[in-house]
């Protein structure tokens, strides 16, 4: 595309992602077990099903299918690493949202898992996909490369882990004053960790598959930094000034449950005025990519200006 992608554009983008990953994931989780596994109980399958069908921005994959395409990475390759990333994503919500983490019961619209079906399940099913997903993100769809695949699995591993989302969550909870902790967290690196390493992963991810420069994985590596921290401070805006019939989850929870986050800390506008900063970083960071990086610009956009 020459041109800037316009905010219609990036949707119809966004869309097709979207479909080609439900329709893969629906592929992934199908009945039948593979070489190696003995059976799928059907109310764990169904679980899984349900907490990764129907729903979902897509967000990660998308971040991995555009940023892989500006390096003309074939499509299906990172359509598969972009299954693996959004299964991690669908786990770390069914978990979020379980009665020890924040006790949410909606979530894209319906009843959360646990409510659906019961915690055991819930976190049954969370476990499965998080293993799923290194299953999916190790096969030979992925790219034609051992290596490649090897490098993209170890960054998975460390963006999912103790150094990034589950890391991230444990902080996000100790923040709630939940253990006792006196000091306020440090809510940049909170949220580097529970959310911009899963979306940081996305960008990166297309890197490695592209076998980038070391130059174009370092733009890669901070357009999602600025990516991943502009997603959350958007998403704890929208908790105070969103609605749950337009979020598919509820709103005010972040307050309910005396979460620390940049708008507890900075306030509303102080909120924005990072969001905006951040943006323009996430742009510079797309220089070298010149006019090619135009998609993630737009997805950056996109971001900020979402309502869910
Ligand atoms: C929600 O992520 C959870 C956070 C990391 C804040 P998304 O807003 O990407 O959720 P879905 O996948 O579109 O439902
Ligand atoms: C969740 O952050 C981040 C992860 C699931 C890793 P939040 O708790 O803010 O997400 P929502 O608002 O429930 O979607
Ligand atoms: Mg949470
Ligand atoms: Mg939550
Ligand atoms: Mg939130």
């Amino acid at each position: 595309m020459t041109t800037a992608t316009t905010t219609d554009d990036f949707a119809t983008l966004l869309d097709t992602t979207a479909a080609e990953t439900e329709a893969l994931l629906g592929t992934l989780l199908s009945d039948a077990p593979m070489p190696g596994e003995i059976a799928r109980p059907r109310r764990l399958i169904e679980a899984m099903r349900y907490s990764s069908l129907n729903g979902g921005k897509r967000l990660r994959p998308f971040l991995t299918v555009a940023s892989a395409e500006m390096f003309g990475v074939p499509r299906a390759g990172a359509l598969m690493a972009g299954a693996a990333l959004e299964c991690i994503h669908c786990y770390s919500l069914i978990h979020d949202d379980l009665p020890s983490m924040d006790n949410s019961d909606l979530r894209r619209g319906r009843p959360t898992a646990h409510k659906k079906y019961d915690d055991a399940t819930a976190i049954l099913a969370g476990d499965a996909l998080l293993t799923l997903a290194f299953d999916i993100i190790t096969r030979d769809e992925v790219h034609r490369d051992a290596g490649v695949r090897l490098a993209l699995t170890r960054a998975l591993a460390r963006a999912a882990g103790i150094g990034g989302m589950a890391g991230g969550q444990m902080m996000d909870l100790a923040g709630e004053g939940r253990f006792g902790d006196r000091e306020p967290p440090d809510v940049a690196k909170l949220q580097q960790m529970k959310t911009g390493a899963l979306l940081k992963y996305g960008c990166i991810a297309g890197a490695l598959l592209g076998q980038a420069s070391k130059e174009q994985y370092g733009a890669l590596d901070a357009y999602g930094h600025a990516f991943g921290e502009a997603f959350q401070i958007a998403d704890d805006l929208l908790d105070v000034e969103g609605d749950a019939a337009a979020l598919g989850k509820p709103a005010g929870q972040d307050a309910a449950l005396g979460k620390t986050t940049f708008v507890t800390q900075l306030g509303i506008d102080g909120a924005k005025a990072r969001l905006r900063d951040l943006l323009q970083q996430a742009d510079a960071a797309l220089a070298p990519f010149g006019s090619k990086g135009d998609v993630l610009r737009a997805a950056a956009r996109f971001v900020a200006e979402r309502q869910n």
